[in-house]
């Protein structure tokens, strides 16, 4: 297994996430464990990673001596090299200017690290990476011992071995994408140099994550707020593999859930899996809170605040309860690092606001170190059904923010009629979009539910006339949204076929009564948003 030194960068997460890409386990500690840590360990290898810090102030972090005394192969990463040539009698120069984002890094040297691996080839024979870089102080002395394995322009010393004693260390990012060799790299660092074999998976992952939460609460009961999204549901289905009836899951129904999703979650978790959950209904409490306020941010503030309460109420009915699970996954764990000089206590986003203060109630986050298609890959592992696990997001307020101005449970109705449809139809219609060549083909969308990001309708709360049959109607309107995107920051609205969308107009005209038009939104975000509220 692989020991990876955070110090505190916001990327330290995918430097894990890329040696379990590799197949081999790993696992991230804070820096300043100690020496005796590190020793009982039991590493193949160890990362330390980047930081905010400076190495040249007076605290600044350092690792812990005895991971340079182990006789195992060390990888330093940004400021893991820094750190790495300070301590061991090099000199590192404080940067004057930053140097951020796309470099062109020349390979020397002959190391194990770089063998066999460049982007491209210069006319004198160089060796070249596309890298990215982030970094201000640099290395200006290597220690004793060590040779340059590669340079740039404005950093002659950007990566540096020392072979015999298995040392390496680049001041690039190989953790992320745009390092494009950033893989091939990491992976010759597990397999080649730390021979580490490719033999760790997603079981793996699940009977050590089963292990450690029965460690953390041990006979405590642990309540969970089931929302049907990806993230509590798979938190929920893990906790209950590790805990079985130690859980009870919350699942509030706000009456602005979507079509059969009460059901759904229902069958899947209570019937299918066996796992506890109360359902409790409460559109009365928020349908009844949310009469006559139109505003978008009231509405939310709204819905927010009703949700903590009937959560609290449940939970407070449950006395035994010690824990509170969430679903909280890497992205959303708001950066900690770096901002004070320690940068290793990590304050996570709470997806229920303000609970765990108000119910003194210990966190239990299973998914924290996980990105979202990890996640996803965990929900199928432990039997999740796939249309559930790769299902688009949805909002907490739910269709709150998908009917315009003031909810009420008649446009409720419709709304939740009309979205049905229109993602029936997505999901039933094949995709014959461009595969881009070298992409996962398992992960190519086979349909249209698959290609776009997100996909939902809206209630617009105004009546047009129509003509049905030998009649006028005077009816109300549903826009339809879909959009593609990588990180919902920005998104493009889907260039849906129109026969797609003709059908589903047609449908939803003639299958639900109350509404007579249908209209396509082709704004971007930004500059419209991807809800509409
Ligand atoms: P916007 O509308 O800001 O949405 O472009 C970006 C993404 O965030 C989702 N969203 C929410 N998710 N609670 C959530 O859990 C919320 O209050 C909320 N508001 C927006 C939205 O669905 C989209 O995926």
């Amino acid at each position: 297994k692989i020991l990876i030194l955070d110090f505190g960068s916001q990327v330290t997460q995918l430097i894990a996430r890329r040696v379990r890409d590799a197949g081999v386990f790993s696992e991230v500690y804070p820096y300043d464990v100690s020496d005796d840590f590190i020793r009982s360990y039991g590493a193949a290898g160890v990362i330390l990673s980047g930081s905010h810090s400076s190495t040249l102030e007076g605290d600044a972090p350092r690792a812990p001596q005895a991971v340079f005394e182990l006789g195992v192969p060390v990888l330093g990463i940004c400021y893991g090299m820094q750190t790495m040539a300070a301590q061991l009698g090099g000199e590192v120069e404080l940067g004057k200017v930053r140097e951020f984002g796309y470099a062109e890094v020349r390979a020397r040297g002959h190391s194990a690290l770089l063998n066999g691996i460049s982007d491209f080839v210069t006319d004198e024979g160089h060796g070249m990476l596309r890298v990215w870089m982030s970094h201000g102080d640099k290395v200006l002395a290597m220690p004793p011992g060590f040779k340059l394995m590669g340079s740039t322009e404005s950093c002659p010393i950007a990566a540096m071995f020392d072979e015999e004693r298995r040392f390496y260390a680049v001041q690039f990012h190989p953790e992320v994408t745009h390092t494009s060799q950033g893989k091939a790299l990491l992976g010759r660092f597990v397999h080649e140099i730390c021979g580490c074999k490719s033999d760790w998976n997603m079981p793996d992952y699940i009977s050590e994550a089963i292990e450690n939460i029965r460690q953390q609460v041990g006979s405590d009961e642990v309540i969970l707020g089931l929302s049907g999204g990806v993230d509590s549901s798979v938190a929920a289905a893990l906790i209950h593999r590790a805990i079985g009836d130690q859980l009870t899951c919350v699942f509030v129904d706000h009456g602005l859930l979507r079509l059969n999703e009460g059901k759904m979650v229902m069958d899947m978790f209570a019937k299918n899996l066996g796992v506890k959950v109360l359902q409790i209904d409460a559109s009365d409490q928020f349908m009844g809170h949310l009469a006559g306020v139109t505003d978008p941010e009231q509405k939310r503030k709204i819905i927010g605040r009703e949700f903590v309460e009937v959560f609290q109420r449940e939970a407070g009915k449950l006395s035994n309860a010690r824990w509170l699970a969430q679903g909280t996954i890497y992205p959303d764990v708001i950066e900690s690092a770096g901002k004070g000089k320690k940068g290793q206590t990590i304050k996570s986003h709470h997806n229920v606001g303000g609970l765990p203060e108000t119910l003194n109630l210990k966190l239990l986050e299973p998914l924290r170190e996980l990105f979202k298609d990890e996640v996803r890959k965990l929900g199928v592992a432990l039997g999740l059904p796939h249309d559930m696990v790769y299902r688009h997001p949805f909002p907490g307020p739910g269709l709150g923010v998908r009917i315009l101005g003031e909810v009420k449970k008649e446009y409720a109705d419709l709304l939740r009629q009309a979205d049905a449809i229109f993602i029936e139809e997505l999901r039933n219609t094949p995709y014959e979009g461009v595969v881009v060549e070298g992409t996962d083909p398992d992960a190519a969308p086979r349909n249209w539910y698959e290609a776009t990001s997100q996909a939902f309708a809206v209630f617009l709360p105004v009546k047009s006339v129509g003509v049905m049959g030998d009649g006028r109607t005077y009816d109300y309107v549903v826009a339809l949204r879909a959009v593609q995107t990588q990180d919902f920051m920005t998104a493009h609205w889907a260039h849906l076929p129109h026969t797609l969308l003709g059908k589903v107009s047609n449908r939803i005209i003639n299958e639900v009564r109350g509404l007579n038009r249908v209209v396509y939104d082709i704004s971007g975000k930004p500059p419209a948003t991807i809800e509409w509220e």
